[in-house]
Parts: structure tokens; sequence; C-alpha cells
């Protein structure tokens, strides 16, 4: 069996000529939930592309690095074989079959996954449990349903296949507050059952209230790591990605302003 830790070693990607990501490590302990922190293009679905083996779907290819779970390497193996070995990622946009039912979906998320019948069944179990809404609805077309029960769709159908590390990416975007923060409760929840997470973000208040550790990205590369209350603590953070104005940088600017009249120079 061995252990469920992932860990990501010196990992760089390309598309193409693109480079966009560069020598990330990065670890999700067992049991964990660990944040990926980043603006608009910082490569963070393109880390869980590498680790899920999706990369070539994208025209993207691993140029060095290491991705292991539980000290087992998942390099080489094609996409649904990572998902057997217990990692299955949430796409961005989540991307459910709009056409097909609910309990369709949750039914194609079961395949590949290893275990019989009663494991689908005990899957199915916790998928109603987590998200009553998708019993209800299970012979509902996906594509009827809100933008949240579609998001949770898209989890639920990853659980089927009893993953042992979730790998999400930005579940919270375009949904209401409200709803982001279910969502959010939800991913709790999922992590207390025992299933480790690693989430991307760019809600990066919604994140670190979740994470036990955090990583932000910046262009392709880790540039700031650590546990989350500190990252949540630190200036850069607040101000970047929590949009924290620095009342002693801004008081500090302003008297600057009084007291230094040469910088009027410019004026004449
Ligand atoms: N299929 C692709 N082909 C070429 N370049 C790509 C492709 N997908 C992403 N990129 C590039 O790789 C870099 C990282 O993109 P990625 O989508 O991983 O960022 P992201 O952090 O997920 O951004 P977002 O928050 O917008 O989802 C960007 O420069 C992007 O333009
Ligand atoms: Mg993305």
């Amino acid at each position: 069996m061995g252990g469920s830790a992932l860990l990501v070693r010196d990992l760089s990607v390309g598309y193409g000529p693109v480079r966009a990501l560069r020598h990330v490590s990065l670890e999700v302990p067992e049991q964990a939930v660990v944040t990926v922190l980043g603006a608009n293009g910082a490569g963070k679905s393109t880390l869980l592309r590498a680790i899920s083996r999706t990369l070539s779907f994208h025209g993207g290819a691993v140029t060095g690095g290491t991705i292991g779970l539980g000290g087992r390497p998942l390099d080489r193996l094609p996409p649904d074989r990572v998902v057997a070995a217990g990692v299955c990622q949430v796409p961005e946009g989540r991307r459910v079959f709009a056409r097909m039912t609910v309990a369709d979906n949750l039914r194609a998320g079961a395949l590949g996954a290893p275990g019989g019948r009663e494991a689908r069944a005990r899957a199915l179990r916790r998928v109603h449990d987590l998200f009553p809404v998708l019993a209800e609805r299970a012979q509902q077309r996906a594509g009827l349903l809100s933008g949240g029960e579609q998001q949770m769709l898209a989890v639920g159908r990853a659980l089927m296949a009893a993953p042992k590390v979730l790998l999400l990416d930005e579940p919270s975007l375009g949904l209401a507050p409200l709803v982001a923060d279910r969502i959010a409760a939800t991913v709790r929840e999922i992590n207390e059952q025992g299933t480790s997470v690693l989430l991307v973000e760019q809600n990066a208040a919604l994140a670190l209230r979740l994470a036990s550790h955090a990583y932000v990205l910046e262009v392709g590369e880790v540039t700031l790591s650590g546990p989350a209350d500190e990252l949540a603590a630190s200036d850069e953070v607040r101000r970047r990605y929590l949009g924290v104005v620095d009342e002693d940088a801004a008081a500090d600017a302003s008297q600057a302003r009084t007291t230094h009249p040469t910088l009027t120079r410019w004026e004449a």
C-alpha cells in the first residue's frame, strides 16, 4: 500500500517553447490540506495537470523533476493509472458531462477506480451524504444544475474513485461567496474523512483558512511557502493576495510626502 504523501521535486514543465513551471518542489503530507496560491497564469493548473499526467492533452510536457505518491513514482503512468494509484483531479471550470445525468456523471467517475461494486456503492453513499442535492437530482441532466451544484458534482465525480489525494483547481471560481463557503466546508469534511487535498486557488482568504501549508507560485516558480497561518500573516501575502492595504505603510507614505518637500521638485 505505502503512504499517501504526494511529493513533487524540482518539477519543470513546458508548453512547446513556453516554460510554465521551473524547479517547483512541494509536498502534500498524508491527510493534509495544502494550497497553492497564485495570480492568473502563474502555473497553478499546469502543476495539477503534471501531477494527474494530463499535460499532454493540453500540449504540455514535463521537462524535469519527479512526482511520487507514498514513495511510488507517478511520472511514467498514464492518467487512468494515476487515478488507480489514488490521485484524482477536479479540473478548472468543473467540466461535468452536461448532457449526461447526474447519476451517469458519478458513474463515470468510478471508471478505472480500484475496488468492485461494493467500493463503488460505498463511494456513492459518501458523495450523497456530502452532497444530498446530487441524490435528489440523480436523474437530471448535469447541464441543468446551478454553478455551485455543478462544482459539487465535479467534486463528487472525483470522489467516486475514492482517491487518497484530491486535486482541486479553483473550486470557488465564479461562485457566490455563500456557495463558495459551502464548498469550502465540504472540502474540510472530505479531508476529515481521510483524503488529503491539494487546493489551487486565487481566493487566498478561503484557501488559507482551509490549508495547513501554503505555497505561492509566481510566473512558474515557488516564491514563498510555509505554514498557512504564517503566510496569512505575512505582509507580502496580505498585500498581494488578501488585498489588505498596509495602513502603517500608507501612513508612512503620506507622512513622507509632507515632510520631504524636495519631492515636489519635478513640478518646476
Ligand atoms: N495549453 C497551453 N498551451 C500553451 N501555453 C499554456 C497552455 N496552458 C497554459 N499555458 C501557459 O502556461 C502558463 C501557466 O498557465 P496556467 O494555466 O497553469 O496558470 P494558472 O495559474 O492556472 O492561471 P489561471 O489562474 O488563469 O487559471 C501561462 O503562461 C499560460 O499562458
Ligand atoms: Mg488555472
